[in-house]
């Protein structure tokens, strides 16, 4: 099978944790995207959905599903995403695409995280995949310092690319994440962090995990 048709098997079965009549929260990327296609086919049975992202907004409108803003829903059933890492405690690293920040919001307004991926995503240990850190665009250079100093490994910027809130993104190659909740508290305690692409104080719920032999639902 190939990278694309498990992403689509996890957002196919993502579906059955979509609750009737609810608004749900709708994650970035391609493998989202694969969950927006196949939540069009039942748009009738929710009331709608909050993007984490211009994108998502975009592709949950160009399906006809209601998109609501933030600040007129008070809860949500259910946030449903994908990720870059996932560790076995679902501790994940997220913000490939830049949108960590509005995933982390919208997630925090939602009863329960699913995570979908392919299982090239699982690791035993988070950091293989560069950490991205949303930051004010005037504090870069100070950040990159602080990261280095109290973490070491190598922040580079993310090169002619701007967050939907107009930030920076700053990914930090090298590193080995061996207590996720601490480094993710840690990062945004620095002056200038918007957020970091760690979710491990809030981690998934279930993480739907696309293998060869089917979908995996783990649990931590
Ligand atoms: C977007 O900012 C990210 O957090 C994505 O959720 C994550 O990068 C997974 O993307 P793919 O589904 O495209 O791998």
């Amino acid at each position: 099978m190939t990278q694309d048709e498990l992403k689509q098997k996890v957002a196919q079965a993502a579906i059955e944790y979509v609750v009737p009549d609810t608004i749900i929260g709708v994650g970035t990327g391609s493998t989202a995207n694969f969950f927006i296609d196949e939540l069009a086919k039942i748009k009738g049975t929710i009331e709608g959905a909050v993007a984490s992202s211009e994108a998502t907004a975009e592709r949950l409108k160009g399906h006809g599903i209601p998109v609501f803003d933030l600040n007129s829903v008070a809860q949500m059933s259910v946030y449903i995403d994908g990720a870059d890492e996932a560790d076995p405690g679902l501790h994940l690293v997220k913000g490939g695409g830049g949108a960590l920040t509005r995933e982390k919001i919208v997630l925090a307004v939602a009863d329960k995280f699913i995570c979908i991926a392919d299982d090239s995503k699982k690791v035993d240990v988070l950091g293989k995949f560069p950490l991205p850190v949303e930051v004010i665009p005037m504090a870069r250079s100070y950040v990159a310092r602080e990261i280095v100093k109290r973490f070491g490994g190598e922040p580079v910027l993310r090169d002619g690319f701007t967050t939907d809130n107009g930030n920076v993104i700053l990914d930090i190659h090298g590193l080995e994440i061996v207590d996720p909740v601490a480094m993710e508290n840690e990062l945004n305690s620095i002056v200038g962090v918007v957020t970091n692409g760690l979710f491990a104080a809030r981690k998934a719920d279930i993480f739907l995990c696309g293998t060869a032999n089917g979908v995996e639902t783990i649990t931590a």
